[in-house]
């Protein structure tokens, strides 16, 4: 189905099932250790061995040898494969360096070794004989150090809205030189790993010459090609199941070694594998966000108008890799005739950089929300009166595109009256409850809304019953119960009829899960095949499709009533179908929206900062399931509360690695850390982005969190810290 803009009246606008908050389908079986994880599939194959993969102990040089004897002859071996051992292998989607394969070690822990074992611990004692034989090189570790030889680069992540190396709108240099009111100011932000609790994991298996993974991935399409690609094998041999995934973030956008390696070793073997990242492998095996050096210059009038914009910011990746986009939401955010963003990038030896939650916009905004809460107070202004007075509701380097829909004055509005915005002291450190020094911090959130096509197959059998089949993902997010909610809302029944069947390579290709595109576009998808399905019926029932209203379990055609059920008395009924999209992203920015408001104690003696109030205020178009939407934009917040206080790789800038690679050493929230979140969502539609008139937003939730965040401990403190994570060193 071609999408045309914009959507009419549609069967979702019913509201029957779409738009209610509704349980997660999935939520009993994850809450109760039901759900099989890519790990726990024991059942899917027999006669699995156990791989373990042994990573690099130097961060850059190559491998003379490895020594394999003594791991050959430890119990329980059944197979020993090293990097040696193949040759070097090729690239998957947005990766950047070499899984397995060849004797270069381009980051400290990409994976060098595996062993198959019949247990874990046979493998894993194994892997502790191997002996590598390594020629080390000196590499480069430290962003700010080699900043000052950084490169102009482009976009072209599979997340960021595109550009040039530097997109010039007037005479940037001209009118800030010229302005009144002027702040040039330099933010940076640490690398951070994504921490998703279930770790990388696979089981391999081939049989001839079709290989199975069953694997914990977002985006199974990309992945099977991937895993052609890598392996050398027509992706018609390759299938992908991952139906459900215990996090990914963005971890698990594209293939990693775990699947690879256990595909490899699979083979070596001649035995199914059985291989998960361990905890500690995984922040220097696969992909983190990257470290940014942000600079940011605003000049306005006395009166508060921007009249001069420029974001520059420097990261650092592995030769090929790709910059992080972080000045993206400059280009579209406020208004202001004359702009510069451009980004340079680095060369950094370092683990590869990649997507992280809202990649670009999540550091981006951490910069861009601190320096107009600066600008507001060297203005004089309310920081919330001077975004509003910046709005714009055009693109404001291509003023012919406007936004499909755009209300962050109504979010910032919205949210100002509900936090209580009006209490805040305007000069900080001036408000003091006992121990603790005060402080409210606004800042906006904004995140692209991605269309990308997406498709499904539903079936209807003679009981009734709906089967849904597509290779969307579910990564904590809900997916399984909005599409269960659009065919229950499309085919006029109830949720229990309705049995969702997702991740596995051999459905219609789906969106996937990433860059917060997922539930909009697949939802979409469902809605063709059911629209296609809702036709098979009605020719089934012999009814015209235009006058068919589905409802209760009927079809209903002038004053008949029909049980669904009878279209397939005669055989199941199958459609299939998915949803694409024309130039409408070309002709209207599509973006979704954030007023986020925090509350913040400072102790006047030892600097600690406890979080006591969040707020975000919401537009991203239809919201499908409030519960699952409140879930993800609080989780979002959760990450943001992270970002600016605790989360920091630490880097060996000598060794080239990330010291702090597990979960007792990298600082993330825990529950004591988040007392109070409130969300609320605009009740607004968005007929550009789809028939089912929806955005993403599961990324808006932790875009601008952070600087609201920062902006609240300055507010408590007048400390204005510009290096995240604001630790309590920093304050004092
Ligand atoms: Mo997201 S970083 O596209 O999973």
């Amino acid at each position: 189905m071609k999408f045309e803009t914009p959507a009419g009246q549609n069967p979702i606008d019913q509201l029957k099932v779409v738009g209610r908050s509704t349980d997660r389908i999935d939520g009993k079986y994850k809450t109760t250790g039901t759900a099989p994880y890519a790990y726990e599939r024991h059942d899917v194959v027999p006669n699995q061995a156990y791989g373990y993969v042994l990573g690099a102990g130097i961060a850059k040089g190559r491998l003379r040898g490895m020594d394999v004897a003594a791991a050959w002859k430890a119990p329980g071996v059944l197979a020993v494969l090293t990097t040696l051992d193949i040759p070097k292998l090729g690239l998957g989607k947005m990766n950047t360096a070499n899984l397995f394969g060849g004797a270069e070690v381009q980051h400290y822990h990409q994976a060098i070794a595996v062993v198959v074992a019949e247990t874990f611990e046979q493998a894993r004692a194994a892997s502790f004989l191997i002996r590598p034989d390594y020629a080390p090189e000196d590499g480069r570790f430290d962003l700010a150090a080699e900043a000052r030889s950084a490169k102009p680069v482009g976009a072209d992540s599979a997340e960021g809205s595109g550009g040039g190396p530097e997109d010039r709108v007037g005479d940037f240099e001209g009118a800030f030189a010229a302005a009144a009111v002027k702040l040039d100011e330099t933010y940076t932000t640490p690398d951070e790993t994504h921490a998703m609790l279930e770790p990388h994991a696979t089981i391999a298996a081939w049989q001839g010459d079709r290989l199975t993974l069953w694997t914990s991935n977002q985006m199974i399409a990309w992945s099977k090609g991937s895993v052609a690609k890598i392996l050398g094998i027509p992706p018609e041999n390759v299938r992908v199941d991952s139906p459900y995934i215990g996090g990914g973030f963005g971890a698990k956008l594209f293939v990693r070694a775990d699947a690879v390696i256990a595909a490899l070793a699979a083979k070596a073997a001649r035995r199914p594998v059985k291989l998960a990242l361990t905890r500690p492998l995984i922040a220097n095996n696969t992909t983190h966000r990257p470290a940014t050096i942000q600079r940011i210059r605003i000049g306005a009038t006395r009166d508060g108008t921007i009249t001069a914009i420029a974001h520059e910011s420097t990261s650092g990746n592995l030769p090929e890799g790709r910059p992080e986009t972080a000045v993206d939401q400059t280009k579209l955010l406020y208004a202001g005739a004359n702009r510069l963003t451009a980004m340079r990038l680095a060369r950094l030896d370092l683990p590869e950089g990649n997507a992280m939650r809202a990649p670009g916009e999540a550091p981006g905004l951490m910069a861009l929300e601190v320096a107009m809460d600066e600008m507001a107070e060297r203005l004089g202004l309310d920081p919330v009166a001077f975004r509003v007075k910046n709005d714009t509701q055009v693109d404001p380097g291509h003023p012919e595109r406007r936004f499909s829909h755009r209300d962050l004055v109504g979010c910032l509005r919205l949210g100002a009256e509900r936090f209580g915005w009006a209490r805040r002291s305007a000069k900080p450190g001036q408000v003091r409850d006992g121990q603790w020094l005060v402080g409210l911090g606004v800042a906006a959130g904004f995140r692209n809304n991605l269309l990308t096509k997406s498709a499904a197959r539903v079936r209807l059998d003679g009981r009734g019953i709906l089967t849904v089949e597509t290779d969307m993902t579910d990564i904590g997010t809900g997916s399984y119960t909005i599409i269960a909610q659009t065919v229950a809302e499309m085919m006029g029944v109830s949720l229990d009829q309705v049995v969702v069947r997702l991740g596995d390579s051999d459905f219609p290709a789906s969106a996937g899960s990433g860059g917060q595109w997922g539930a909009n576009n697949a939802t979409a998808g469902v809605y063709a095949a059911c629209v296609k399905l809702r036709e098979a019926v009605a020719q089934r029932l012999g009814v015209n499709s235009a006058d068919a209203a589905f409802a209760d379990g009927e079809v209903r055609a002038g004053n008949r009533g029909t049980p669904l059920a009878q279209a397939a008395a005669a055989g199941e009924l199958v459609a299939e179908d998915g949803i694409e999209y024309g130039d409408i992203a070309k002709s209207h920015q599509q973006s979704t929206f954030a007023g986020h408001f925090v509350e913040v104690g400072v102790d006047v003696d030892t600097a600690e900062v406890r979080v006591r109030r969040m707020l975000a205020v919401c537009a991203a178009g239809r919201i499908l399931n409030p519960k699952s939407a409140r879930s993800q934009v609080i989780g979002g917040m959760t990450m943001g509360v992270g970002s600016a206080l605790m989360e920091e790789l630490a880097v060996d800038k000598k060794r080239g690695f990330f010291v702090n690679h597990d979960l007792a050493t990298y600082e993330v929230p825990v529950h004591a850390d988040i007392p109070h979140q409130e969300v609320i969502f605009l009740d607004e539609v968005d007929p550009m982005s789809s028939p089912m008139k929806a955005k993403g937003v599961g990324e808006l939730g932790i875009c601008g969190v952070g600087a609201a965040l920062a902006n609240a401990v300055y507010n408590a403190t007048g400390v204005r810290v510009r290096d995240y994570p604001i630790t309590l060193d920093k304050l004092l």
